[in-house]
Order: C-alpha cells, then sequence, then structure tokens
C-alpha cells in the first residue's frame, strides 16, 4: 500500500482547531487536558463494578521446543457478564496467550490467519531482526487472497513466522497487530498479548514470583447495543482506513477492562504483589492509584518500564501510564486488615473510566518476598557518546507537495513526523549501527512515541533533566500537548528498515510513523 493510495478522510474543521493552538476539540478533560482522543459511550448498560474475577491470562505452549503457532481467529467471548462479544484474537483469546521466554534462548512464533482482513505481528519491545519486526506492509493475507490482496479462492501466505533471538534484558513486552493504516480496528477487536522475557539477573532477586507476579492488560473499550465492540471506523469491512471525523483524535471507551473483563476483581492476601501493567489502550492515558492508599509508605514501589528492571526501587504514589507504555511495580498489602477493598482509581478518568479494578483483602498470608535496594545493573548509555541530533516533530498537519497528489487541493490534515505522511518508500533517519544517538521528539498534542528494534533513555523534559518517573530503558515516551522531549538511542546487532511512531493508534493509522533505516 502506497502513500497515495490512502484516503486521508475524516480530518476536517474540528482537527483544524489542533494546529490553531488550541487543541480545544481534540484534548478532553477539566482544567489541564489529560487526554486527545474522543469518548465513545456505550450503547448499554454499563455492567456492576468490581464483580467479575480478574482473569488469569492464558499461557502460550510451545507445540516443539522453541516454537509457538498463534492462530488469529474470530470468536464469540463473553466480556460484559451474560453477554457475547465477537472477538479477534490470537488463539480466539482476548487478550492473547502470554509467551513466556528466557534471554537469549530463541522463540520463533509463527502466526497463522484465519480473519478476514490482512495482519502483521509485531514484537513490541523486542531487539528483532527488521525481517521478523512486523513492519506494516508485511502482511499475512487471510485465506483466499493473492499477494496483491485480490480475491483468489487459493490459499495465498497465510502464515508468517517471526523469530526472536531474545538477546536482550529481562522485560515485559508485548505483542499485537500492526497491519499499515488497520492497526487502531485490529487490536480493538482483540489482537493483543503479553511477551514476558526472563533473565538470570532477575531470577536472583526475592521480588514476589509465581502467583504473586501478576500481568494486568488495561484497555478501553465500547459496545453496542449488542455487546459487540463498537469502534467507529469508517469501513468496517476495511475497504479503506480511517475513523469518523470526530475520532480522529483517538477513541476513548468507556468500559475499562483488565485482562478482557470489566472492573474486575482480585482477591489478594496480605503479601507483596509484583504487578505487570500494560496500557493496552488505544488512545486513553491513566494514572493509577489504590484507595485507601497504604497507611504508610508509597502507593507503589515501581521495580521496572518497559526495558526492564530499573537500577533500583522507585516510590511512587500514582502511576501514569501513556498507550504502550508498561510498568512493573510491588503494591504490598500487608498493611490493610483483612475485608478491606482497595479500588485502583484511574484519576485521568472520569464517570465509568475512573475506575480500573479492585483488590479484594481475603486472607493473611506470611510473605519471605523482599524489594532489594538494588535492583540490576541496566549498563546506559552516555550522552557525551552521542555523534548526532536528530528532531522529530509529531503534528498535525496538511500535506504538501506529492504527498498529497491525487487527493485535490482539498486535502485534509494529517497526523505527521517531520511534515509527512508515512511513507514505506522514505528513510526518515539512517542511523548507523552502533552508534549513539540523541532524538528531540516534539508535539502539538498528546503523542505516545515508540521506537522499534531498541530501548532508549529519556535525557531531559523541555530542555531541563528528566524526572525520575522518565528513568530506566524505554521503548515508548509519553508526550504532553506542547512537550520536547530527548532521548539518547542506539540500535544494536542488526542492520535494516524499521518504524517509529505515535503509540495512539488511530494518530499511527492517520500516518504519524516514519521509516528509520540501521545502516
Ligand atoms: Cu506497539 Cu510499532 O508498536
Ligand atoms: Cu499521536
Amino acid at each position: 500500500m502506497t502513500t497515495s493510495r490512502r484516503q486521508f478522510l475524516g480530518m476536517t474543521a474540528a482537527l483544524a482547531l489542533a494546529t490553531g493552538g488550541g487543541a480545544v476539540s481534540l484534548l478532553t478533560g477539566f482544567g489541564r487536558p489529560r487526554q486527545t482522543g474522543k469518548l465513545l459511550h456505550s450503547d448499554l448498560p454499563l455492567p456492576p463494578r468490581f464483580e467479575v474475577p480478574l482473569p488469569h491470562l492464558p499461557v502460550a505452549r510451545p507445540d516443539r521446543p522453541g516454537h509457538y503457532l498463534l492462530t488469529q481467529t474470530e470468536r464469540d467471548v463473553e466480556i460484559l457478564p451474560g453477554r457475547s462479544s465477537r472477538i479477534w484474537g490470537y488463539d480466539g483469546r482476548f487478550p492473547g496467550p502470554t509467551i513466556h521466554a528466557d534471554r537469549d534462548r530463541r522463540v520463533t512464533v509463527t502466526v497463522r490467519n484465519e480473519l478476514p482482513v490482512p495482519t502483521v505481528t509485531h514484537l513490541h519491545g523486542g531487539h528483532t531482526a527488521p525481517a521478523y519486526d512486523g513492519y506494516p506492509t508485511d502482511l499475512v493475507l487471510p485465506a483466499g487472497f493473492d499477494p496483491a490482496g485480490r480475491m483468489t479462492g487459493r490459499t495465498a501466505r497465510t502464515e508468517r513466522d517471526h523469530v526472536y533471538e531474545l538477546d536482550q534484558r529481562a522485560a515485559t513486552l508485548w505483542y499485537h497487530d500492526h497491519t499499515m493504516d488497520f492497526t487502531g480496528p485490529n487490536v480493538y477487536r482483540g489482537l493483543a498479548g503479553m511477551f514476558v522475557v526472563r533473565d538470570r539477573e532477575e531470577r536472583a532477586l526475592p521480588l514476589p514470583d509465581g502467583d504473586r507476579d501478576v500481568e494486568l492488560v488495561v484497555c478501553d473499550r465500547a459496545f453496542d447495543a449488542d455487546a459487540q465492540l463498537h469502534y467507529p471506523a469508517l469501513s468496517q469491512e476495511q475497504h479503506h482506513p480511517g475513523v469518523e471525523d470526530a475520532y480522529a483524535g483517538g477513541v476513548l471507551g468507556d468500559v475499562v477492562l483488565v485482562n478482557g473483563a470489566p472492573w474486575p476483581v482480585m482477591e489478594v492476601s496480605t503479601v507483596r504483589y509484583r504487578l505487570r501493567f500494560l496500557n493496552a489502550s488505544n488512545a486513553r492515558r491513566y494514572d493509577l492509584r489504590p484507595d485507601p492508599e497504604p497507611a504508610d509508605g508509597a502507593a507503589f514501589v515501581q521495580v521496572g518500564t518497559d526495558g526492564g528492571l530499573l537500577a533500583a526501587p522507585y516510590p511512587r504514589d500514582s502511576l501514569t501510564l501513556a498507550p504502550a507504555e508498561r510498568a512493573d511495580v510491588v503494591l504490598d498489602f500487608s498493611g490493610y486488615p483483612v475485608g478491606t477493598t482497595v479500588v485502583l482509581r484511574n484519576t485521568f478518568g472520569s464517570g465509568s473510566t475512573s475506575e480500573v479494578m479492585a483488590f479484594r483483602v481475603t486472607r493473611r498470608e506470611p510473605d519471605d518476598s523482599a524489594v532489594p535496594e538494588v535492583l540490576s545493573e541496566p549498563g546506559f548509555l552516555s550522552r557525551a557518546d552521542a555523534v548526532q541530533t536528530r528532531e522529530f516533530v509529531f503534528q498535525l498537519r496538511r500535506p504538501t507537495g506529492s504527498a498529497t497528489a491525487g487527493h485535490g487541493q482539498d486535502a485534509s490534515l494529517v497526523w505527521m513526523v517531520n511534515g509527512r505522511p508515512f511513507d514505506p518508500a522514505y528513510d526518515e533517519a539512517t542511523p548507523r549501527e552502533g552508534d549513539v544517538e540523541v532524538w528531540r521528539f516534539l508535539t502539538d498534542v498528546h503523542h505516545p512515541v515508540h521506537v522499534h528494534l531498541t530501548h532508549f533513555q529519556v535525557l531531559a523534559r523541555n530542555g531541563r533533566s528528566a524526572p525520575d518517573s522518565d528513568q530506566g530503558w524505554k521503548d515508548t515516551v509519553d508526550l504532553i500537548p506542547g512537550e520536547s522531549c530527548e532521548v539518547l538511542v542506539r540500535f544494536t546487532g542488526h542492520r535494516g528498515r524499521t518504524v517509529l511512531h505515535c503509540h495512539n493508534l488511530e494518530h499511527e493509522d492517520m500516518a504519524m510513523m516514519a521509516n528509520v533505516r540501521v545502516t
């Protein structure tokens, strides 16, 4: 699919406000805006909160050593109590099965597509060879299409192998759809799952483990009157990309799901739990806080982020998570009396989205876990070694020059990187393998900026050194309106083409992506 074949729809007067400096219609929330996007209301009564038990995520089982087969299928599942919703899931699950892997042990994942649309699968946070990265045009076609996407009645390439060497630190990664122009609708229907990498450094720590090491996939959705996932696509059959005008800034749902269940409740005992949060939402940002707060100590002790363990534990009272970000935290329930319900609130939400899930303290138990003062040796880069500075401006703009060809003079606004809508044939940046570089990101509205194939360190925001909440190896950085952010980045081990993009999936699908070619 080339840029000229894209249809940039949905970018009309409402969006023009965003370039006028006000960005009013795109930003929701009171006072200082917390979100870019628009709330889609469900057309049915919302289910009661804190009644559905937190689902345990299914665990992927290798079909032979080091090999997993994930089959993308359509399935009717119960998300809202007593109702059935059609999802697209890896192995028919939403979220998909979690893959548990070890550092430096190669894993091959074959993704088979039994859906009615082409798909691409990306391991987010993977230090992956570009051939297996899930580039947006590396399509796995549905059965019955030829490689040009025409119906043939014959079976074309309906599966693809992804080889992950996993020469990377222990970290909480995730896999999800990355199809050119259609990542938003595909992930919304359920194409996402966790991928946890462990290593010796991490295993030696006395952190909570076993069933006290819990993955929590948080996302928001809206449902129609038939309990079907409601996404405001211009074409539900994917004949062309884009969402209705009003949602071009991002789709926000009014139902918060954790591990695929609405506002679930998890029974806990009076011990520490390691909670691995992933924000798998298309556009929603969260600020999580337990209520009541623990009597003493911080609400959370953060031990890890996108790229694995921090150097030292970081106590914090709230946890801000933009789309695609992960936070690995320890929450200690020992200070709560048995019988307490601890509600996990979202201070960036309002109404139904101001709560996420609950923990019910049901029993007293001994705890032999601990959070050590030193967690890991992250081996950071040094600014002094940077050989190059690049700038990436994330902005809603009117395409100029050849990018508008075929769209007439009425070409509307598009989400762009450096004034260009995504063009697979154009390399925006060509870093050399092994070089340390400073990348500066600039924004108009909220943009969670993600770089594939590597991790980076956040150096500075708005010219000041980055706050402690930015520490550790990141692959996605949350930028608020008007912010500038500098990161230190280095690509190692692989050369070739990959991407950086905004992880607000509506922005990504509407072209806020650029090639990075490692040379
Ligand atoms: Cu989480 Cu390019 O993706
Ligand atoms: Cu964006």
